[in-house]
């Protein structure tokens, strides 16, 4: 049978202007139809080698079947199983306006190993999906790996369409299935194609029998896919190699990972959060070069002498990269000892290197059948969602945004370990927190010490920080402490959450951002309260623990004993069944987005001065603990002895 839809002529629409590259992931179940796509597609495009389509037609004669595509791949299937290196598998046809590279085979282990360590990367993905069929368990664990791949755009096809009748309904259907499980996963398709790979409908020309279908063809969206932006494009990453001394000047030398710095540029250094101006590139016996571009070494001078120490990370003052303490990575591991939570590994980052802590395993996928696997260990060839936690603040990049400074070695000794991309979805960027933007300020007396407060009140001022889920009864325990304390006779108020956003945060959300200047405020103002000699009770979900932390040094400034981190515990099934604002039912059904628990992180203290389990323990019993807490910590000795 001869092919039935038309094919554009490449070679008259093609131009001399430069073709961009465009590296495309095809996934989807076995049978879907992905190489009878690929073999279609290498036929629209006329990149099948000479005699092939003569070979397919005698093949598919011969065992008295319609036109195999998919035998179409044979040839480079044959070279894949020969192939060594990821770069013999890839495939390659043109587009009227650039170059496409297929890079396949998720499940093969090598495959996984480079693209989730940040070795290779795909601009974009396709995820087929057969419409009689619909989606299959397969299709949700390639969603699941385009997800942990960072892939961000993805065209949803749903193949075979001539099977259903071409039916909109059915279509509908699946795109309602499909979109609604990978928005789970934080994707959104950049396009959904209703397609017959078989006959090229939709492939690379309009459809007739889909009349109801107006969007793009396959080819046309893979044109209108973003190519992922050249390195010297992108924002400015220039890490510190080394720091050299020569004569008077100090030059600052390392690679360009991405963007252009100039002579006179203001550079923004990080984590130390300096800012100075760039003096000079500096060359060897030659003329100094006006401005350098990712790729190259540089050595810099600045106009001001400040420290600085290999792995900071030079940015400009737009565009710098986030800092964090904490952050979610894909990860490929190769250790013979699993990785376990708990465990402290080396990590390299560019030129930086610092101790991190394997905090929690989120999720663990087999390399081989894709599947997810249960289980408190990530085996040797397993890839897995792991968070990390460093002492220290780092600056990081998301893979997704910046490849180059988003990857990272894990190191056991001396022993590579690991290798993965890192991503901040549900954690924010501590600069903001981190930032101090006012200048000549001077810190003024007050006239009335802490202690004449204290004595007064009978007890020191401090802030008793109440962190939990939603629903855990924060604010209960709260309102019930400061009615007891106030009939006692002590300067009490709670900060609380419903309240605090409603007027001295009411601009701020959910999102990690927003939430971290959310507990930043808090922080203060309640340490404020406690300069102020009151015992301040906050109740905020606070799910971070570097955020607590912060506002604990706050609190900290007025009185090394004044902060004091109280877990307010109910297991999240229990706070689900509660549900006293019917908020858990909203995030279950997608209404609430970023919801803590469900959709956002929560990270309980690690070593709180008290903790409560309302889950278990009466709403009396949890006041008393509380209250008693406080008169050891907080009440002057003659108070409580009188
Ligand atoms: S925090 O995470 O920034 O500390 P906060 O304690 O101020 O949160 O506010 C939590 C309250 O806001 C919850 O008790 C709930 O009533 C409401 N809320 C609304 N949207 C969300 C959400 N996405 N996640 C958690 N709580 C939410």
């Amino acid at each position: 049978m001869e092919a039935r839809a038309a094919k554009p002529n490449i070679q008259q629409i093609r131009t001399d202007a430069p073709r961009d590259l465009l590296k495309l992931v095809v996934v989807g179940h076995v049978d879907h139809g992905k190489s009878t796509l690929i073999g279609r597609l290498l036929y629209d495009t006329d990149s099948l080698p000479e005699g092939k389509l003569e070979e397919l037609k005698v093949i598919s004669q011969r065992r008295g079947m319609s036109l195999e595509w998919s035998f179409a791949l044979d040839a480079f299937q044959a070279e894949r199983d020969q192939a060594i290196t990821i770069d013999t598998t890839q495939i390659w046809f043109k587009t009227p306006k650039r170059d496409v590279v297929i890079i396949d085979a998720p499940g093969h282990r090598e495959f996984l190993k480079n693209m989730v360590s940040g070795a290779a990367a795909a601009d974009a993905a396709v995820l087929v999906i057969d419409a009689a069929e619909g989606v299959r368990e397969q299709t949700r664990r390639h969603g699941y790996l385009l997800h942990l791949l960072g892939v961000r755009q993805v065209a949803v096809v749903v193949n075979k369409m001539d099977l259903v009748d071409y039916s909109a309904q059915r279509f509908g259907d699946l795109v309602h299935e499909v979109t609604s499980y990978l928005a789970g996963l934080g994707l959104e398709p950049s396009f959904l194609l209703p397609i017959s790979a078989r006959d090229g409908d939709n492939v690379a020309v309009p459809s007739t029998n889909m009349s109801w279908y107006d969007g793009p063809t396959v080819l046309q969206a893979f044109d209108r896919f973003h190519v992922l932006t050249a390195p010297v494009e992108q924002p400015l990453r220039l890490p510190v190699q080394d720091v050299y001394h020569f004569d008077d000047r100090r030059i600052i030398a390392g690679r360009i990972e991405s963007g252009i710095l100039r002579a006179g540029d203001t550079l923004l250094f990080s984590p130390s959060n300096k800012i100075v101006k760039v003096r000079a590139l500096e060359a060897w016996n030659a003329e100094p070069p006006i401005e350098a571009h990712a790729g190259q070494s540089v050595g810099i001078t600045l106009e001001e002498q400040i420290f600085v120490e290999r792995g900071e990370v030079i940015s400009h003052v737009e565009n710098p990269p986030p800092l964090t303490s904490v952050f979610r990575a894909s990860l490929f591991w190769m250790g013979h000892t699993p990785l376990e939570p708990g465990r402290r590994y080396k990590l390299k980052l560019a030129t930086k290197e610092a101790n991190v802590t394997a905090e929690t395993i989120e999720r663990i996928i087999d390399t081989d059948s894709l599947a997810p696997r249960s289980g408190d260990k990530v085996e040797r060839n397993m890839v897995a969602e792991v968070i990390f936690r460093s002492r220290e603040v780092l600056a990081v990049d998301e893979y997704r945004s910046l490849a180059r400074t988003g990857r990272f070695v894990l190191l056991d000794g001396y022993d590579t370990v690991g290798g993965g991309s890192i991503s901040l979805e549900g954690y924010p960027d501590q600069r903001d927190a981190l930032t101090i933007r006012s200048t000549n300020v001077f810190s003024v007396e007050h006239g009335v010490t802490g202690t004449s407060r204290a004595e007064r009140n009978g007890h020191t001022g401090g802030v008793l920080w109440f962190t939990g889920f939603s629903g855990a009864g924060k604010s209960t325990l709260a309102m019930e402490v400061e009615r007891r304390l106030f009939q006692k006779g002590y300067q009490v108020y709670v900060l609380d959450g419903d309240n605090v956003r409603r007027g001295l945060n009411a601009n701020l959300g959910f999102s990690p951002d927003e939430r971290a200047e959310n507990i930043r405020r808090v922080g203060e103002a309640a340490a404020l309260f406690a300069d102020a000699g009151f015992i301040c009770i906050t109740a905020f979900i606070s799910p971070y623990q570097a955020d607590r932390d912060r506002a604990r040094g706050a609190a900290q400034r007025v009185d090394t004993n004044a902060f004091h981190e109280i877990h307010v515990h109910a297991d999240l099934a229990t706070c689900e069944e509660r549900d006293p604002k019917g908020l858990y039912k909203k995030a279950r059904s997608g209404e609430i987005r970023d919801f803590t628990g469900i959709s956002a992180p929560y990270e309980p203290p690690a070593a709180p001065e008290l903790t409560v389990d309302t889950g278990n323990e009466s709403v009396d019993d949890c006041v008393a603990a509380i209250i008693g807490h406080i008169e050891r910590n907080f009440t002057m000795k003659e108070r409580s002895g009188g």
